[in-house]
């Protein structure tokens, strides 16, 4: 038994027996690994006092160890030595202080599992801000949402009028879906949070290791049992880098409206949210929203190249694997850069709630409400739509009561006015009065519209308090770990 990983030699001067030619650079994930360095350096406390506390290592090699990674820290990733990466230069760093007890670091775990947990100790706090960032985003759609509550607008399907609704309400249908987006980053969350240091190589190690310590000491929820299955599974960067996508997803469809609603003069971005044009003097460019819609093309390359880079990986460690993770932490700063930008663009535009009624009934928007009128005066639905459809490309929607009653009479042999009262035409034909009818669980209906503000905000609040629980549970850890530090220094 020598209790080494797979790679470990006991010295840095061996390890560098391999790879110091044209391919170094290549091999390399040094400068890349910047972004786990801090979760190195506390996968490796957690992992030194762990192995003190096993009595692998005694207490006083532990302090030296822990001592030399503080400074190790102080001097930052730049002032690390060169190496195959993070890991291996930390450890070089840490028997270049401290000689060649420094490698008994290394005792008991592999960077193959040493890589997978600081990979999910960063990933873990960025996905957290990216769930805090869609709770602010829903935040700001809500309060967007109360303000116009029953500011009618044109909705659209296929782009074309459709029906009116309000901007409540369709401000309430990317909450929802963001909702939906922070419900998939918190179970993202909860399968990235588990520990698998202790899984060594792949295969586990005949030291007496505490893995369920060290993932305490490291803030996770539990350990990756299987050791093979530690080492391997990146199944938590698709799944991250998925939610992260779907999202991307559903910030273009909002920034895309939002261009469109610019275009017609529906919505005025703020200043800040806009560009202007470098010859045309006039312009006002909704280039923020643009870049949130672009955003999304990334975030899908992302989750399309994790899974690509993992379809038909062997078990259990490959060095492609080395590529994976750095598409999560580049989706997720680009996603939450996006989410922040199309929250700042919504809660400071300003909607021409005059445009937007003007609008509103434009297209015979209304021809639905009008049918859904006769259908409930007992007129069989196909036969009202039939009239309402024959009057709107009769009279190229430029429809009124008396127009679409000459139409009823002709196909229906009798007058609308038998079933229903003219001024019930006239109301359906009017687009607010068309929203207020539509008060079916979840309808634009004013009311109703207050009513899921309110569910949407109780929502918000929920997940607020989730996310708060686990910043705290890994900011307990974090001092637990200090603590812990402290008594060997
Ligand atoms: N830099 C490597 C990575 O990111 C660390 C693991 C190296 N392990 C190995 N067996 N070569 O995956």
């Amino acid at each position: 038994m020598n209790g080494a990983g797979e790679d470990h030699e006991g010295t840095a001067v061996r390890r560098d027996r391999f790879s110091g030619g044209p391919a170094r650079e290549f091999l390399s994930s040094l400068a890349g690994d910047r972004r786990i360095f801090a979760a190195d350096l506390a996968v490796d406390r957690a992992h030194v006092v762990m192995l003190a506390e096993q009595g692998i290592i005694d207490g006083e090699t532990a302090g030296e160890i822990l001592a030399a990674l503080d400074d190790v820290e102080a001097s930052g990733h730049d002032g690390l030595p060169a190496g195959e990466d993070v890991h291996e230069a930390i450890e070089t760093a840490v028997i270049d202080r401290i000689g060649p007890d420094g490698g008994k670091m290394h005792t008991a775990r592999s960077r193959n599992d040493e890589v997978a947990t600081c990979i999910r100790y960063r990933l873990r706090s960025d996905l957290l801000d990216a769930i805090e960032a869609t709770i602010a985003l829903r935040e700001v759609l809500c309060s967007a949402a109360e303000e116009h509550v029953g500011a009618v607008m044109p909705g659209y399907t296929h782009l074309q009028p459709a029906q009116p609704t309000t901007v409540g309400h369709y401000l309430l249908s990317y909450e929802s879906a963001v909702a939906r987006d922070t419900a998939r980053l918190l179970d993202a969350y909860g399968r990235t949070n588990r520990s698998p240091l202790g899984a060594a190589a792949f295969a586990g190690t005949p030291f007496d290791v505490d893995r369920e310590r060290t993932a305490a000491l490291l803030g996770f929820d539990g350990i990756v049992r299987n050791s093979m299955d530690a080492a391997s599974a990146r199944d938590f960067l698709a799944e991250a880098t998925g939610a992260l996508a779907t999202h991307a997803v559903t910030l273009s469809g909002l920034a895309e409206d939002l261009v469109l609603f610019s275009n017609r003069g529906f919505l005025e971005l703020d200043d800040d949210y806009a560009s202007t044009s470098s010859i045309m003097p006039q312009k006002k460019n909704p280039d923020t929203l643009e870049l949130v819609r672009g955003v999304a093309g990334d975030a899908v390359g992302a989750a399309t190249a994790t899974l690509s880079s993992l379809k038909g990986l062997p078990r259990a460690y490959n060095r492609d694997l080395q590529r994976v993770h750095p598409h999560a932490f580049d989706a997720v700063d680009a996603v939450i850069d996006a989410t922040d930008v199309a929250g700042g663009a919504v809660a400071t535009a300003s909607w021409d709630e005059t445009a937007l009624a003007d609008a509103a009934g434009e297209g015979f928007s209304t021809a639905t409400g009008v049918a859904d009128l006769l259908a409930m005066a007992g007129i069989p639905f196909r036969t009202a739509h039939e009239v309402v459809a024959t009057a709107a490309e009769r009279f190229e929607n430029d429809v009124s009561a008396a127009k679409i009653d000459a139409v009823a009479e002709e196909v229906t042999g009798e007058s609308l006015f038998a079933h229903v009262s003219r001024e019930d035409v006239r109301a359906a034909l009017d687009p607010a009065e068309s929203v207020a009818s539509r008060d079916s669980v979840g309808g634009p209906a004013e009311y109703e519209v207050e009513a899921a503000v309110e569910a949407a905000t109780d929502g918000v609040s929920a997940d607020e308090t989730a996310a708060n629980e686990r910043r705290d549970r890994i900011e307990t850890a974090r001092k637990t770990l200090a603590a812990e530090v402290a008594t060997y220094v």
